[in-house]
C-alpha cells in the first residue's frame, strides 16, 4: 500500500499534462527519461502468501524446518509461482546434518549478468514453530517484489536474481553454501546481495544494516520520505544470511524489525508499540504464527524492498 505519491510522479504528471496542453510537439521540454519507479507492493498479497505458509506449516507437524515435510512445501509453493510468472528457477541442493537441504534461486531473464543486484531471504524455520515472522515476512516480501517485477515486465539495466535459503536457522547453512559454490569470478559479478529476515516483528523498530553505504542510503532515505525514523541494526550482525556474501566481499545490505532484545522507552516514544516487551516475544517460538505480524511494519518494509530493488538494478 503506497502512503503517498511521490514527487517524481507528480512532476512527471505535471509535465505530461503541460505536454497535452500545449497540444504540439516541445521537444526543448522534453525532460531525461526518469529511471522507472518501484511499484506498491500490496501487502495483502504478501500476507496471502504468509496464509500458505502458515498452512504448510499446519499440515506438516507445525514447522518448516530444514529437513521436514514443510520446507519443501513452502519451497514448492514458491517455486510455482516464480515458474508461473516467468522466473527462471533453480534448486541448489546441499547434505546437512544427514538431511538434503534445498535453496531456491530464481532470475528475472536479461539485464547485465556481470553486475547482478541480488535480493534473498531464509525459507527455513526453526522446529519449534512455524516461523512466519522469522522468517516467512522475508520470504513472502522477496517472492512479491518478484512478482512485482514481472507484472511490471521490468527491464532493469542490471540482472535481477532472487534466493531463499535453507537451514540458516543451523547456522547460515544454505547461504553458506551458494556463496562456496561461485566461483571467484562470479562472485565478483554480484553488485549488492540484499537481505530480509524478520521484517513483521509484532513490536516493530525499523533497523537498517549499517554495511554498504550505497545500500544502506537506499533503505534510509526511502524511509526518510515516509516519515519513519530508522535505527542501525546492532541485534547480532553476521546473524543472518548476508554474512556469508559479505564474508566474500560482496557489498550488502538489508531491513530487519527486531528479535528477542526488548523495545526501549526512546523507541516506543518514535514508533510506537510496547516499551520493555521483546521486538518480537514470539521468535523462535510456536507462536510466531500469521497472528505475530504488524502489518505496518510488513508493509512499509515490503514497499523499501522493491524501491532498493528497482532503484539499485535501474
Ligand atoms: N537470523 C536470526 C534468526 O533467524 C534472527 C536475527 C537475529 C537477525 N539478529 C538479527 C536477523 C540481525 C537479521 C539481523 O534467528
Ligand atoms: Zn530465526
Amino acid at each position: 500500500m503506497k502512503l503517498s505519491v511521490s514527487g517524481r510522479a507528480v512532476a512527471a504528471a505535471v509535465v505530461a499534462a503541460t505536454t497535452l496542453l500545449a497540444g504540439g510537439t516541445v521537444a526543448d521540454a522534453t525532460p531525461a527519461p526518469l529511471p522507472a519507479a518501484a511499484p506498491d507492493i500490496p501487502v495483502a498479497n504478501v500476507k496471502a502468501h504468509l496464509t500458505q505458509f502458515q498452512s504448510i506449516a499446519t499440515a506438516n507437524g507445525g514447522n518448516r524446518a530444514h529437513g521436514r515435510p514443510g520446507y519443501k512445501a513452502s519451497l514448492d509453493y514458491v517455486k510455482a509461482r516464480l515458474d508461473a510468472a516467468g522466473f527462471t528457477t533453480t534448486i541448489q541442493q546441499f547434505t546437512y546434518s544427514g538431511r538434503t537441504g534445498y535453496n531456491l534461486i530464481a532470475d528475472w531473464p536479461g539485464g547485465d549478468t556481470n553486475r547482478v543486484v541480488m535480493a534473498g531471504s531464509h525459507l527455513d524455520s526453526v522446529s519449534s514453530g512455524p516461523g512466519i515472522n522469522d522468517n516467512g515476512s522475508g520470504s513472502a516480501a522477496v517472492l512479491e517484489t518478484a512478482l512485482a517485477v514481472a507484472r511490471a515486465q521490468y527491464k532493469p539495466t542490471k540482472h535481477l536474481r532472487f534466493a531463499w535459503w535453507d537451514a540458516e536457522e543451523l547456522g547460515l547453512v544454505g547461504s553458506r553454501h551458494y556463496v562456496n559454490s561461485l566461483s571467484v569470478g562470479n562472485r565478483a559479478t554480484i553488485s549488492g546481495y540484499l537481505n530480509f529476515d524478520m521484517i513483521g516483528s509484532p513490536n516493530p523498530g525499523y533497523f537498517v544494516y549499517d554495511d554498504d553505504p550505497t545500500i544502506e542510503k537506499t533503505f534510509k532515505e526511502y524511509f526518510a520520505g515516509l516519515g519513519v525514523p530508522t535505527e542501525i541494526e546492532t541485534e547480532g550482525d553476521g546473524r543472518s544470511d548476508h554474512a556469508p556474501f559479505k564474508s566474500a566481499g560482496v557489498p550488502v545490505g538489508g531491513l530487519f524489525t527486531g528479535a528477542s532484545r526488548t523495545k526501549t522507552a526512546a523507541q516506543a516514544q518514535k514508533w510506537g508499540g510496547t516499551a520493555g516487551v521483546a521486538f518480537d516475544r514470539c521468535y523462535h517460538s510456536s507462536c510466531d504464527t500469521t497472528s505475530n505480524i504488524n502489518d505496518t511494519a510488513l508493509n512499509r518494509n515490503s514497499d523499501a524492498l522493491a524501491h532498493a530493488v528497482w532503484q539499485l538494478s535501474s
